[in-house]
């Protein structure tokens, strides 16, 4: 937390990123295949805070702030929240003494925009492991200036109330790891700013609500909590870039919608649900994909030819599935693969690029029913598989190529050349997996 959190540039391990106001809907016919390299980093769009204009007061040192904004406030409920605390193991509390909230261990200060002096900025209690009974809305409320507030680990809960939405700097929110249940807070929507939301790891529960992904965030994590039922069609909305649904209890399909996401859905982690039905081809759409991962769900169908147009895919996994038929060739064409990872479904055939990425090791098809190959599933295995008869809807759809420059239009020493290249991915989205510490 060193960077000033008002004019923070970068939001953790954020790169990369969008212009201004994706436009959405689906997108035109495609332009010229990328060459190399890729164009540098863009900065992510960052919420407009409220300011003065003009230049204002640098941040100041913790230990002589200067005029502090709402400071009895703060005061205040930091001593609540003390008395709250049962367990402490970290001694946190024991520095929450004296007027200068600045110096409490946990809370970040730095300049209001609006105000142009100091205030509380940020709240880091990440691993603090506090435990007792903790209000989550009832603190964050009486801290009007907070930009930032990370508070995995703890024992956080209650209810979370549409007020939320007068923290004016708000914009950052981990709450995962805590002990919120129920429904998915979905006031936290009326908090327009957030660029970063993070409740995985709760025992949220239900569906979630459509609105959810009306959320203008870049960051969109709720894997691992028991969310349930279908998702909702509205995904398509999502203006994040990195969004897990991985480890709860989704159900259905992936929605068609899914294309509209095609200028910012970066990566995407649908794995270890019930997910059930095709893939829509509305994934090749996908421009800006670099991990696809829809592994251990109950997936069928072919893989549809329009994955030729993700251009940028780096990891994919359609492992542990009953996906079936002929791996497109055109796929294993991507500049970018790296890793893909077709394990333990029912194709039954594959071409010669994929037999090259096979070889090179960067396709794995094992326990498949690939003649052949080495680690297939058994004869009697695919045959029992094959011997019902199965379709996907919008059949023709499999066919649709949704870019005009495919992978299947490059030359065998493009292809060659250009994964030899392909730089080793570094994914954000599978660390949002591992429990906070
Ligand atoms: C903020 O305060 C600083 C120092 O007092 C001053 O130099 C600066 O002009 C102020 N900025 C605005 C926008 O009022
Ligand atoms: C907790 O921290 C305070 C001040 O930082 C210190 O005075 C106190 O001795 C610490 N308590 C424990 C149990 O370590
Ligand atoms: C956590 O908070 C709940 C109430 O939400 C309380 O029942 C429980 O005892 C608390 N656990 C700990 C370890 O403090
Ligand atoms: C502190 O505990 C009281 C009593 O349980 C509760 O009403 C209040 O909301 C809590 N405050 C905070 C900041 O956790
Ligand atoms: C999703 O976007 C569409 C079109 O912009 C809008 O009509 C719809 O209300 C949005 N859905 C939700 C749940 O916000
Ligand atoms: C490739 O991806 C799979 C599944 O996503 C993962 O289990 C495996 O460790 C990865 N392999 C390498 C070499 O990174």
């Amino acid at each position: 937390m060193s960077s000033s959190f008002f004019i923070v540039v970068i939001t953790l391990f954020i790169l990369g990123c969008q212009g201004q106001n994706p436009k959405r809907g689906l997108p035109p016919p495609q332009g010229q295949y990328p060459t190399r390299p890729p164009p540098p980093p863009r900065l992510p769009p960052r919420p407009r805070f409220p300011s003065l204009g003009g230049p204002l007061l640098p941040r100041q040192p913790a230990n002589r702030p200067g005029p502090l904004s709402n400071r009895n406030l703060v005061l205040f409920i930091t001593q609540e929240l003390k008395r709250n605390i049962t367990s402490d193991p970290q001694n946190y509390t024991g520095s929450w003494v004296g007027r200068n909230y600045c110096l409490f261990k946990g809370f970040y200060c730095d300049t209001v925009p609006d105000k142009n002096i100091t205030g509380l900025a940020g709240i880091d209690f990440n691993g603090a492991r506090f435990g007792g009974n903790l209000n989550f809305y009832r603190f964050i409320r009486f801290l009007p200036d907070i930009a930032i507030f990370h508070a995995n680990s703890n024992n956080f809960s209650g209810v979370i109330r549409p007020n939320i939405n007068k923290l004016r700097y708000f914009y950052e929110i981990d709450l995962s790891n805590n002990g919120f249940q129920g429904g998915f807070p979905v006031s936290v929507i009326g908090a327009l700013q957030l660029t970063f939301v993070d409740v995985r790891f709760n025992t949220y529960n239900g569906p979630v609500p459509p609105r959810v992904f009306s959320i203008q965030t870049d960051v969109l994590f709720i894997n691992n909590n028991n969310f349930a039922q279908r998702i909702p069609s509205a995904f398509g909305n999502t203006t994040a870039r990195y969004i897990t649904l991985a480890n709860n209890g989704f159900i259905g399909s992936i929605p068609q919608s899914i294309g509209r996401t095609w200028q910012t859905l970066t990566e995407v982690l649908f794995l270890k649900n019930r997910l059930s039905g095709c893939l829509p081809y509305e994934i090749g759409f996908l421009q800006m994909a670099t991990v696809f991962d829809a592994g251990f769900n109950t997936l069928t169908g072919p893989i549809p030819q329009s994955f030729a147009c993700l251009k940028k895919l780096q990891l994919l996994s359609l492992a542990h599935n009953q996906f079936y038929g002929r791996i497109p060739d055109s796929l294993c064409r991507l500049p970018n693969a790296y890793n893909f990872t077709l394990s333990y479904n029912y194709f039954n055939s594959i071409g010669p690029y994929c037999k090259r990425l096979v070889n090179i090791g960067r396709l794995d098809v094992r326990r498949n029913c690939i003649t052949g190959l080495p680690n297939q599933r058994s004869a009697a295995e695919c045959t029992a598989f094959y011997s019902v008869s199965r379709t996907c809807p919008r059949p023709g759809s499999f066919n649709v190529i949704t870019c005009s420059n495919p992978a299947a239009s490059l030359s065998s020493a493009q292809v060659a050349s250009l994964q030899a290249m392909a730089p080793a991915p570094s994914p954000v989205t599978y660390k949002a997996l591992e429990p906070p510490r």
